[in-house]
């Protein structure tokens, strides 16, 4: 098949199938909301999860989904702290860890990239500590393997400013300065382009 959006439907994940599928391209989404349901945040399931995907035979693979509790660290439960963890950082490690222990079973896919935030992963971002610790993790890792030998796989991480999604409280400051959140169409428009120039293989590209 095409690209493989784990995320995709809705925000960034919804624009970006809507991009290729205008193109012309094979999209596949999977989320806890459609079929086959999957739930990254469900490690247990984990191995399951990644015969499913592979069993897809992608030749891109495009990870959209994060999130986490918005508030004080103290005042929110551990189990969603655990949540943003696992959906921003540890799923998509395993999933990188699975595809690179195994190249030979995942031999349609050229390319993966995964998503992380311009501020979560660069700064202090008060109210949401465990998305950002997430953030920070994901961009340590995925960055760190770019400068590890990986054969032919093409990874890449994609770091977007404030977006006009579900995932941006409605009472989020950024909201109050309109010139500072962009539309998930821009977004994806961007990022469809900068996935297709192979001068940008293995990089991280910070959109804001
Ligand atoms: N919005 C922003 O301001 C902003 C800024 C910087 C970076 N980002 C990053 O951009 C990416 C996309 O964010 P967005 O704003 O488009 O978020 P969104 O509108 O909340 O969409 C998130 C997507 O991930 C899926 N998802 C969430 N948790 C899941 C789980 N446990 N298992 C399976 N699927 C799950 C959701 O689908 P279901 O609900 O159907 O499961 C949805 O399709 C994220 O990595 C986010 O951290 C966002």
């Amino acid at each position: 098949m095409g690209v493989l959006i784990l995320g995709g439907s809705k925000g960034l994940g919804l624009a970006l199938k809507r991009q290729y599928e205008a193109q012309g391209i094979e999209v596949q989404t999977l989320s806890r909301t459609t079929s086959p349901k999957v739930d990254f945040s469900k490690m247990l399931e984990a191995p399951g999860t990644l015969q499913t995907l592979k069993n897809l035979k992608p030749d891109k693979i495009i990870y959209c989904a994060g999130g986490g509790p918005h508030g004080n660290f103290s005042a929110k439960k551990f189990k969603d702290h655990e949540w943003a963890f696992a959906v921003g950082f540890l799923f998509p490690a395993f999933l990188l860890h699975g595809i690179l222990e195994n190249p030979g079973e995942w031999s349609s896919l050229k390319q993966i990239c995964f998503i992380g935030s311009a501020i979560a992963e660069a700064k202090p971002d008060p109210q949401a500590a465990s998305y950002s610790a997430a953030k920070h993790a994901l961009c340590g890792l995925v960055t760190s393997i770019q400068g590890e030998p990986h054969g032919e796989l093409d990874i890449r991480l994609f770091s977007p400013g404030y977006m006009d999604t579900g995932l941006l409280p409605k009472n989020a400051w950024p909201r109050q300065v309109g010139s500072l959140v962009s539309s998930p169409e821009k977004v994806a428009d961007f990022l469809a382009t900068w996935l297709e120039n192979q001068d940008h293989a293995n990089q991280h590209q910070v959109f804001e």
